[in-house]
């Protein structure tokens, strides 16, 4: 028996590992904050073959001390039980600030467990949006992700390298959320707009498909008409949840009622073109495109960042706002 958290459910570092009949999983040691209680056992690998030895209980703090002794013995895991999976995970989102400002781990190594603590928000997210505390660990998650965009130069790049291309609703949530976050900030300044709100929106801006039967969001091939119907009432749907959530306001009623609304026109639920979409609506637009032709769908393979770029430019340049798809292109060859 071995974890099997889905795709992107662990980073890298954390793939499980089978040892007799007991199952551990891994954990980077630079994860684990200094004078914390974790409400896990750690344990650390004993020989080939053999059980891993309890290293420490879980009510026990994790001190400078203890995490010095591990690096000065060139330790660079420890493990956990599997089924404290759960557990981890909340203690990283919990120091999660703490993690991502911590220069001594690789920056692909932060975007990795950021990216991963997202989609599993998401992933909650989507079973029950009205949960209690959903919107704030949305929140929260989001603003590490500003954060590290506004302030990382390679962020983008880290995170794209990781973003899934197999299509979930949750990671194509993340995956939008990312793209329209370094958009927006190629377009504007920071302090010009709430950058949290607005990230939060993007993430949340396909959270009315949860009323949508996913066999038709997965289905294989063409929808009917009466399906179509469904899907595009994902938009308002969205705003009734977000209205719901107490999450609303202009900018982030934009975002989810407007972002399938095309340039010309040919867009849903409103049919609205040109300067009828709010900018946040276009921005959000893009996004969903971009990330949609990069993501492998029943239908067909994904596209490569530039495949998927020349794709917008050759065959969709229609449905998108001119100046803000240029500026889009110039994100990726900026570096
Ligand atoms: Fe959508």
């Amino acid at each position: 028996m071995v974890i099997n958290g889905g795709k992107n459910q662990m980073t890298q570092q954390e793939q499980s590992v089978s040892v007799e009949e007991r199952d551990y999983m891994k954990i980077n040691i630079a994860n684990m904050r200094i004078d914390t209680m974790v409400s896990f056992d750690l344990f650390s690998p004993g020989p080939k073959h053999k059980v891993p030895v309890l290293y420490r209980k879980g009510d026990l703090p994790f001190t400078s001390e203890a995490r010095q002794r591990l690096v000065d013995n060139g330790m660079v895991n420890l493990l956990i039980r599997v089924e404290d999976a759960k557990a981890y995970k909340k203690y990283v989102e919990d120091h999660m600030g703490e993690i991502l400002s911590d220069e001594s781990l690789e920056l692909d190594e932060r975007c990795d467990l950021l990216y991963n603590t997202s989609t599993d928000i998401m992933q909650d997210m989507f079973k029950d949006p009205l949960r209690k505390g959903g919107l704030q660990r949305c929140q929260g998650v989001v603003s590490h992700t500003v954060r590290m965009i506004m302030t990382q130069k390679n962020a983008l790049q880290s995170l794209m390298s990781l973003t899934s291309h197999d299509y979930y609703t949750y990671t194509h949530s993340v995956n939008v959320c990312v793209y329209a976050i370094a958009l927006a900030k190629e377009l504007f300044e920071e302090n010009q707009y709430d950058f949290d709100m607005l990230g939060t929106a993007f993430m949340l801006h396909d959270i009315g498909k949860v009323n949508v039967d996913s066999s038709i969001i997965t289905k294989p091939g063409k929808l009917t008409s009466e399906e179509w119907d469904i899907m595009r009432s994902h938009p308002l749907e969205g705003y009734k949840i977000l209205n719901k959530m107490n999450f609303m306001n202009k900018e982030i009623s934009t975002i989810v009622l407007q972002h399938h609304e095309r340039h010309d026109g040919n867009g849903y639920p409103y049919n609205l073109k040109d300067e009828q979409i709010h900018i946040f609506g276009k921005i959000c637009c893009i996004a969903d495109v971009f990330d949609a032709l990069t993501t492998k769908r029943s239908y067909r393979e994904p596209s490569n960042s530039f495949g998927a770029l020349k794709i917008m430019k050759d065959e969709m340049h229609q449905n998108f706002d001119p100046e803000f798809f240029a500026r889009f292109v110039y994100l990726f060859g900026s570096g």
